[in-house]
């Protein structure tokens, strides 16, 4: 039996490019969505891939998804932390649940998918755990103290995980993405993104097959001896 993925956020964007790449490489993948129901099963019909609705910023609903993935397709034994929203707006503008949907969600899914997985993982004495971070949880960035923190928080939940499970055989590890071609980086206004993109080396926003090609990595068999660290991939954008 192959090992079983999740992959939260994983019908469009960065997740849908993960979720491809973990099938491609023999994983059975259940793709979490929140609510773009239309969405998650167009990328269903295309794939095969399963699709299941959950929003991970709410405990017992991961727990519940998680429970259901094991149920149908069996024990989960990577879990991609790749959902997440943004509600970008300078401080003065920006109001408190902005702030905290961004924390629930972003940083909030992380532990609430972990406390649904990790110990299972342990017992089986084999996991991998890929958190999506970001450049700007690394970097900071205007007009985002809500995800710049949720994405750093990450980069910490990260190296902590690690350290717990490392004698099971589960690794943590983050990627930091740059600017990624994505609806997200798409919603940035027209004139902001033009100054970011002259601020990339590599002279582009990247793709998400690039940063899928990252996790699949982490994912491996060959990435048991890489726990606790965060890949960059930004296009030398932030060097860190
Ligand atoms: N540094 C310094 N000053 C800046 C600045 C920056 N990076 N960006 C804007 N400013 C200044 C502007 O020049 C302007 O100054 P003046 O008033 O003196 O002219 C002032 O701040 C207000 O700027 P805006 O007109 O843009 O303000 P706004 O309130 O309309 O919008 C904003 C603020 C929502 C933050 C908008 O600037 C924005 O969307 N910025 C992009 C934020 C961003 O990069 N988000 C990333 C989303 S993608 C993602 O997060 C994925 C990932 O992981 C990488």
């Amino acid at each position: 039996m192959s090992r079983v993925a999740i992959v939260t956020g994983g019908t469009r964007g960065i997740g849908e490019a993960i979720s491809l790449a973990l099938r491609d490489m023999g994983f059975q993948v259940a793709a979490n969505y929140a609510g773009n129901t239309e969405r998650a099963k167009a990328f269903t019909d295309k794939t095969g891939i399963p699709s299941y609705s959950w929003d991970v910023g709410d405990h017992q609903a991961c727990l519940d998804g998680c429970a259901q993935v094991a149920s149908d397709l069996g024990p989960v034994d990577v879990v991609v932390n790749n959902a997440g929203i943004t509600r970008d707006g300078v401080l003065a503008k920006m109001s408190f649940e902005d702030w905290n949907e961004v924390m629930r969600i972003n940083l909030g899914g992380c532990f609430n998918m972990a406390k649904a997985t990790f110990m299972g993982m342990r017992e089986r004495g084999w996991g991998r755990i890929v958190n999506i971070g970001s450049i700007n949880g690394q970097a900071g960035q205007y007009g985002q103290v809500n995800y710049a923190a949720a994405k750093s928080g990450i980069h910490g939940f990260t190296k902590a995980l690690a350290q717990e499970g490392a004698k099971y055989g589960v690794t943590v590890n983050a990627i930091a993405p740059g600017y990624i071609d994505t609806d997200m980086v798409a919603a940035v206004p027209a004139a902001v993104l033009e100054k970011i993109v002259a601020r990339i080396p590599v002279g582009r926003l990247g793709h998400a097959e690039e940063i899928a090609r990252g996790v699949a990595f982490l994912c491996s068999e060959d990435a048991g001896f890489v726990t606790g660290s965060t890949l960059s991939i930004n296009g030398g954008q932030h060097m860190y």
